[in-house]
């Protein structure tokens, strides 16, 4: 996982749609790791959810995150509860960077009411109680990331330049494992 790059933070932070533009930018593959978890399970996320349960979602989250990870050199974009599970971020090695998207709850359910991903932990009648509740029990976990990086009222270009820019303040890590010249 050297030189991988870990974008974590909360539903609707941006973390594909910046994780993407990162990558292209830095020319590194990018993964989303939700979108693989579907690929390979052939179901969305949120029938994993319905039909097998969160604990089951969430044994092979972190089994597809582990496969993508080793690959090093990549941009991934986690799913927002990936990183608040005990043992995920500890896995990780010194050799990845991680990245925290911030924003509040407010904003992260404007922007999923304005996407058509279903998420089903919000599927709830107070979605906005429940962001809450678990943005509060996620972010001393989020906060373990090597950088924080503030996503309210920016553009995901504009967040995805800044997220460059402190790869850039951390290049001996986001260089490691490029081929020697
Ligand atoms: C989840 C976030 C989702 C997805 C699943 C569970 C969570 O990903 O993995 O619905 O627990 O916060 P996004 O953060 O991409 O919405």
């Amino acid at each position: 996982m050297d030189g991988t790059v870990v974008l974590i933070g909360f539903m609707g932070a941006g973390k594909s749609t910046v994780g993407a533009l990162v990558a292209r930018e830095a020319d590194r593959p990018f993964y989303d790791l939700d979108s693989e978890i579907e690929r390979r399970e052939g179901t969305p996320v949120a029938s994993i959810v319905r039909d097998r349960g969160l604990a089951a979602f969430r044994r092979v989250e972190a089994a597809v995150a582990r496969e993508l990870m080793a690959r090093g050199r990549a941009v991934i974009a986690t799913g927002g509860g990936w990183a608040a599970e005990p043992g995920n971020l500890d896995r990780l090695g010194a050799g990845a960077t991680t990245v925290w998207l911030r924003v509040g709850a407010r904003t992260a359910l404007e922007r999923i009411a304005a996407s058509d991903d279903i998420r089903p932990l919000l599927e709830v009648p107070d979605p906005r109680a429940v962001a809450e509740s678990l943005l509060r029990e996620r972010t001393s976990w989020y906060a373990q990331a090597h950088t924080a990086i503030d996503t309210e009222g920016k553009s995901p270009r504009a967040v995805a330049r800044e997220v460059l820019a402190s790869l850039e303040t951390d290049s001996w890590k986001w260089n490691q494992g490029r081929d020697p010249k």
